[in-house]
């Protein structure tokens, strides 16, 4: 317990010195760190595994070539990162990308191990900790490293294999050959492919077959400030897309509160007892989302060089209605061909039959799921959040609702038509 105390400490003040120091240190500190980490799994860490960190630093430790026109040494790769917070159908979106072909390596969510084992060793998610090991972690693994994603994996990769990667069937590459090894049976997989059955996931693989598709695209719910991520956009190596995915509030609140139940309870008591206190963190919390959500969105529309190019807002509201042209218009705007694959998917996965609605299912009837929340929430809720996310909505185009029957008129729409950029 003390060897793991101390171990904490040191990543987390390892950590905190890369939030200050430049790139080149930081990343050496942190895989010190993270060898740390793994070594307190494994008392026994041998030679072999200190020459295989060694032979990691070296690649760290080279100086990021400064080019004139970034991403030239992509060679014509795009990383695509889609930005989302939950329940804004990111995973419907994150689809596109899973099933445009052969030539994309998609990941759903790995930040997920880095903010799991963070939370574990401080209590809770701290940013000012998490946000320089999510930029690295992601720097990699848009890298096809997946060496200090295996840190954080819990319990830690054997020779580079576990049964434990979180969401493995949501990434069809994960789950196709080569990755896909013959099953073995008695091993139980949290995560198993549900394609077919696959022996568990040797990552060494995973980074082969990644290097070998064109393409690359991760999501996340987990990263908050846009502007945190300007290394990435700026690494030569990286030819950075940012799709930030955002969805109206107050839908969002009503969505939560179906989809995390217990979580949300101080709401739903609220909404029936109306009575009820506001519960203040609650509300900050909510506040702090939105002002995050409006604050990378304002930095992605104004254009900052660094982000030229490389950033598109999308709502969620016009993904439900024209699944298909918005498909068509990330394509475009990251560079590489909508395939048929996708446009099959969406067409099969937007006419789903109403039956169909697990939470975490992305087969839903677009149009109609769109306006839903309206009747869900009571207005009082819809009022609050008005108040608290007023300016994050009419960035967004979401109109207020000035009263009950507004809110609940069908031929009163509440989204405006707007495009951004
Ligand atoms: C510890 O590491 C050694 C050498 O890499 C390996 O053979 C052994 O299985 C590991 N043990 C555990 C518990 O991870
Ligand atoms: C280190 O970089 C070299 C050259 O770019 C590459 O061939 C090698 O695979 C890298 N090693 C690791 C462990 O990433
Ligand atoms: C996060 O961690 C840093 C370093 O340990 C600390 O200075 C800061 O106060 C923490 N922030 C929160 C919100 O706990
Ligand atoms: C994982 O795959 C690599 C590459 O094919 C292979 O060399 C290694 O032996 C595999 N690991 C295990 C434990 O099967
Ligand atoms: C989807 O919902 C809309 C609106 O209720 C309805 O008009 C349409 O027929 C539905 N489509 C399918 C395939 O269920």
């Amino acid at each position: 317990m003390h060897i793991k105390y101390t171990i904490s400490v040191i990543f987390i003040v390892a950590l905190v010195i890369i939030e200050k120091e430049n790139s080149i240190i930081s990343n050496v500190l942190l895989l010190s760190a993270s060898l740390f980490t793994a070594a307190q799994h494994n008392v026994s860490t041998d030679l072999s595994s200190h020459q295989h960190v060694n032979h990691h630093l070296e690649n760290w430790t080279q100086p990021i070539q400064q080019s004139a026109s970034p991403a030239s040494a992509a060679g014509g790769r795009k990383h695509i990162l889609l930005l989302a917070t939950t329940r804004t159908g990111s995973s419907f979106v994150g689809e596109f990308f899973n099933q445009q072909g052969s030539n994309m390596f998609y990941l759903f969510e790995p930040l997920w191990h880095v903010e799991r084992m963070l939370t574990m060793e401080t209590g809770r998610t701290n940013a000012t900790v998490a946000r320089p090991a999510y930029q690295d972690v992601l720097r990699q693994l848009f890298l096809c490293d997946f060496s200090l994603l295996e840190s954080f994996i819990e319990p830690p990769p054997e020779d580079h294999v576990t049964t434990a990667l979180f969401r493995r069937e949501s990434s069809r590459s994960l789950c196709e050959d080569p990755v896909c090894t013959p099953f073995v049976g008695k091993v139980f997989e949290r995560y198993h492919c549900g394609v077919r059955r696959c022996g568990p996931l040797n990552l060494t693989l995973a980074s082969q077959s990644c290097l070998q598709k064109e393409h690359r695209a991760i999501k996340s719910i987990r990263l908050q400030q846009l502007k945190t991520l300007r290394p990435l956009a700026e690494d030569p190596r990286l030819d950075m897309k940012f799709i930030q995915l955002v969805r109206d509030p107050r839908a969002v609140l009503a969505s939560r509160m179906v989809a995390f139940s217990s979580k949300y309870d101080v709401w739903k008591r609220w909404a029936v007892n109306g009575d009820l206190p506001v519960d203040e963190n609650e509300v900050r919390k909510l506040k702090g989302n939105c002002d995050n959500i409006r604050m990378s969105a304002k930095i992605g529309l104004n254009q900052p060089v660094w982000l030229r190019g490389r950033y598109m807002l999308v709502r969620y509201e016009d993904i439900a209605r024209f699944p298909m042209r918005k498909a068509a218009e990330m394509f475009e705007f990251i560079g590489i061909p909508f395939t048929a694959n996708v446009e099959e998917w969406i067409l099969k996965n937007t006419r789903a039959s109403k039956e169909v609605s697990g939470v975490y299912s992305t087969q839903r009837n677009s149009s109609e799921q769109v306006e839903k929340w309206r009747f869900s929430i009571p207005f009082k809720l819809v009022q609050l959040v008005q108040k608290v996310c007023g300016p994050t909505m009419t960035l967004f185009g979401y109109k207020f609702a000035e009263n009950k029957d507004m809110l609940t008129d069908k031929s009163v729409s509440l989204i405006e038509e707007k495009t951004f950029l």
